[in-house]
């Protein structure tokens, strides 16, 4: 075991899909993958690995923001040898075309946080997608009955913001979405050379306050597990 995962050597696939909520990953792991086996449960951050046809691929909840989705990722990469993170979460929308239940894949991400300006000691680091991952992702979300977009979110380290008008910057820079992990899952793919990809629903738009009700969460929801699911090596 790592100190924030209770799996032992060998029990985590080295593709990982990452959503944020562990009752998600169980979710996702119990309706979408064979045989699945529970991991571990250290801090209720539950993961399982099952087989998706004839591969063996892991869930683990990711926990919200960069901070407790940096400790998964980097125990996943270095202490379980984990090559392939998929980050399976929800945006809020910040441009005015997009809808609740669309499928965003993230290009690139923007941030507030600090992380990156304390670990390039003040200089910006542009954190991209694996492009092989992105590409296949595009592939499958055009197989699909989904509206699909491709491009830059902001991770933000605030879910309620003081300002209301805080997004417009950002969405007049052709941001599309906000949300809070993908900066940091990036970095640290860069910085552990394995790939890795942000798959997004829209559960909200900042624009219009349109929110996902439960029956489209449900409805909506899987379609980027499948797609994830479909891309893992
Ligand atoms: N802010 C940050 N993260 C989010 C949001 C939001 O409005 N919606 C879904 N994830």
């Amino acid at each position: 075991m790592s100190t924030h995962i209770g799996a032992k050597e060998g029990q985590i696939a080295p593709t990982v899909l990452l959503p944020g909520d562990p009752l998600r990953a169980k979710y996702f792991a119990e309706t979408m993958l064979k045989d699945a086996i529970c991991f571990s449960e250290v801090r209720g951050m539950l993961g399982y690995t099952g087989l998706y046809g004839d591969r063996r691929v892991s869930i683990m909840g990711s926990g919200m923001g960069i901070p407790s989705l940096s400790i998964y990722v980097n125990e996943l990469v270095s202490e379980y040898h984990a090559k392939t993170l998929i980050r399976i979460g929800t945006c809020g929308a910040i441009q005015p075309y997009l809808k609740v239940g669309d499928i965003i894949l993230a290009m690139a991400s923007s941030t507030d946080s600090h992380i990156n300006k304390l670990r390039f000691a003040g200089m910006d680091y542009a954190s991209i997608a694996s492009f092989r991952l992105l590409l296949r992702a595009y592939e499958e979300a055009r197989l699909r009955a989904v509206n699909v977009h491709v491009g830059g979110v902001f991770s933000s380290d605030t879910f309620y913001e003081d300002d209301p008008d805080w997004w417009k910057k950002w969405a007049a820079y052709g941001v599309l979405a906000v949300e809070m992990e993908t900066c940091g899952l990036y970095t640290l793919a860069a910085k552990f050379g394995v790939d890795a990809l942000s798959i997004l629903t829209v559960s909200d738009s900042i624009v219009t306050g349109e929110k996902a009700t439960a029956q489209q969460r449900e409805r909506d929801f899987p379609v980027m597990a499948e797609i994830a699911l479909e891309i893992s090596p």
